[in-house]
């Protein structure tokens, strides 16, 4: 995996931080090829959900470079990362609970003409027909898994290029954690390529073409998700009994 001509996005040399004087993130290096699904693993605090919001504009960047398919993108704010094809689901609350699943979708398009909405929200309903099936529910009614089903669907809304997932399976059965997997590489088969942070380290590397280890802000490992899973420091490190499902 050395060729990485293909470029969707890149991270280089990023010094990154919340509080003026204080980075977490301390030169952190990732490149997400074209149609690749490439994994975030790391213990906690170590900068993963930094990473990502860094990427995408919500946490300030001091020294190093974002880039879209080439072109710089640092710094630039959320909103805009989105008109340019960078799709984002953050741990936490990514639906809104009232609103209704249509809704839901209709909020993800918002930058969009109405005109081009309801023809979106047939294309994400192909892709997950449960959300059809339950257009008119509150998403607050939802199981958890989909409820990250929505909380993908809302991000594809926009038709990213690529799409950040944090942790879209913390808190859930394992189950359901399985479906939220299947789901994130049903949406990689359709193009998109994907970054995904995950606590559930095993299941993440099983799906991953390549990921990363990030510990203390700082890159640790890289590989194809195999190479790490067999890779006996990470195992010893980072993959340990606890993650093991
Ligand atoms: N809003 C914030 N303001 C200030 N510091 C923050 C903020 N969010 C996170 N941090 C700090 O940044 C560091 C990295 O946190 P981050 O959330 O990126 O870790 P993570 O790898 O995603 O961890 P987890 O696995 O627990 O989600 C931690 O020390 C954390 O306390
Ligand atoms: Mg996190």
């Amino acid at each position: 995996m050395s060729d990485h001509s293909n470029t969707v996005l890149t991270a280089e040399g990023l010094i990154a931080g919340y509080l003026p004087g204080v980075d977490i993130l301390h030169n952190c290096n990732f490149v997400l090829g074209d149609g690749e699904l490439v994994g975030i693993i790391g213990p906690n605090g170590a900068g993963k959900s930094t990473l990502l919001k860094a990427m995408f504009g919500l946490v300030p960047i001091r020294e190093g470079t974002v880039t879209l398919h080439g072109d710089p993108i640092t710094n630039l704010p959320a909103h805009q990362l989105v008109r340019k094809g960078v799709g984002f689901v953050p741990q936490t609350e990514n639906v809104f609970p009232s609103l209704t699943i249509v809704e839901n979708l209709q909020m993800g398009a918002y930058q969009l003409p109405k005109s081009e909405v309801a023809g979106r929200i047939d294309g994400i309903n192909e892709l997950f027909p449960r959300l059809g099936e339950r257009a008119k529910q509150r998403a607050g009614l939802l199981s958890g898994g989909e409820r990250q089903m929505l909380a993908m669907g809302r991000a594809l809304m926009m038709q990213p290029a690529v799409l950040l997932l944090d942790e879209p399976s913390a808190g859930l059965s394992p189950a359901y954690q399985g479906e939220v997997f299947e789901n994130v590489k049903a949406i990689n088969a359709t193009g998109v390529s994907i970054v995904i942070v995950e606590q559930n380290a095993h299941r993440a590397l099983q799906i991953s073409d390549r990921a990363y280890v990030l510990d203390q802000g700082k890159n640790a490992y890289e590989g194809t998700g195999r190479d790490l899973l067999n890779d006996p420091k990470v195992i010893e490190l980072y993959l340990g009994t606890l993650a093991r499902r």
